[in-house]
């Protein structure tokens, strides 16, 4: 005797009762670009859709994601001036300290993440101080000014901050940071796992954060490491990351599922920019279905294992979500 599976297909509203995993608007963070200046709305041209936008534009946006169901953001800062230590981003006054305070004052209910790395704000375009020895990044002093990037963000009434840089320790330097100044229920979403990706590449035009010389490899992971993968973030759980992440998400599904299965913290993905330019590009050919392949591929984050998407598609995906 065979199993007649077809018995639970047949029927659609059996099919919704048997359906193991759904996507709900409450999954997506949605990231949020901001450059200095004013009345700026400025496209990548690799990725439709998304913007760079000055701070009276993001607010405008902030209205229009509320009002589509989405109320978290991540935010990434393109600051009009750019030096070695990314001073930008250590100053009460800097692109992203403006915006956390702009947004949470017009917007109190939105749920606002800031990304705490240096690469958009230095002019190396690398993820924090550099050790020229090395020609790479030098890790303990790039720990201190996170921690006062951290701080600053925390000040500013940031409701999460989302550490990117892969340095080591860097959890544990943030979390005695602000527990000491007071912010013990500041959460901290850990880029815990992210690889050197090819994938990030349309990101650092819409960020203009490419590094002037060399790559990340020596501080973000190998992609061909799977048990590397799963300690990394398994080390920033023990440290005391409140939320996990794997960056990207489409070519490391594998991963999601063994973090997921490996540790108790709740898991994002970050559905990065080089996965929506594709399904874009393959859009504007004609050779897919975009709305199905895009919801498709959300499903598959969730099944692998995802509590949270970071995607620049959350915008689309709610306005589908709205139509149903
Ligand atoms: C900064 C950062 C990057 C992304 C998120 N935070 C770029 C990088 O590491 O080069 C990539 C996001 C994307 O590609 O959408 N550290
Ligand atoms: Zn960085």
């Amino acid at each position: 005797m065979f199993k007649r599976f077809r018995r639970l297909r047949i029927n659609k509203n059996l099919r919704d009762l048997v359906q193991e995993n759904d996507i709900s608007k409450n999954d997506f963070i949605y990231p949020l670009f901001v450059k200095s200046g004013e009345g700026i709305k400025k496209e990548i041209s690799s990725m439709p859709g998304v913007y760079q936008m000055s701070l009276d534009k993001i607010l405008e946006e902030c209205k229009e994601l509320q009002a589509l169901g989405l109320n978290s953001i991540i935010l990434f800062g393109i600051p009009a001036v750019k030096d070695s230590i990314g001073s930008d981003a250590l100053c009460e006054h800097g692109i992203i300290a403006t915006a956390i305070k702009a947004i949470k004052k017009d917007f109190p209910d939105m749920f606002v993440v800031s990304d705490l790395c240096f690469c958009e704000f230095t002019d190396h375009g690398h993820c924090g101080i550099l050790d020229m020895e090395h020609e790479t990044v030098d890790n303990d002093a790039t720990l201190e000014i996170l921690v006062k990037q951290a701080l600053i963000h925390a000040k500013s009434g940031v409701d999460m901050i989302a550490p990117s840089g892969m340095m080591d320790g860097m959890i544990e330097a943030l979390r005695e940071g602000l527990d000491s100044e007071g912010f013990e229920n500041l959460p901290i979403m850990s880029y815990s796992t992210k690889f050197a990706s090819a994938y990030y590449g349309p990101f650092r035009d819409v960020a203009e954060s490419a590094p002037s010389f060399g790559d990340r490899r020596s501080y973000q992971m190998n992609p061909a490491n799977r048990r590397e993968a799963i300690a990394e973030s398994i080390e920033d759980e023990l440290q005391g990351a409140d939320i996990l992440m794997v960056k990207p998400a489409l070519a490391y599904l594998d991963i999601i599922r063994d973090i997921k299965e490996n540790t108790t913290t709740p898991l994002a993905v970050y559905n990065v920019s080089g996965e929506y330019a594709m399904l874009k590009a393959a859009a504007a050919a004609g050779v897919i279905d975009y709305e199905r392949v895009m919801m498709e591929t959300m499903l598959g984050f969730k099944r692998a294992g995802a509590d949270i998407i970071i995607s620049y598609h959350a915008k689309e995906v709610a306005n589908l979500l709205n139509k149903r």
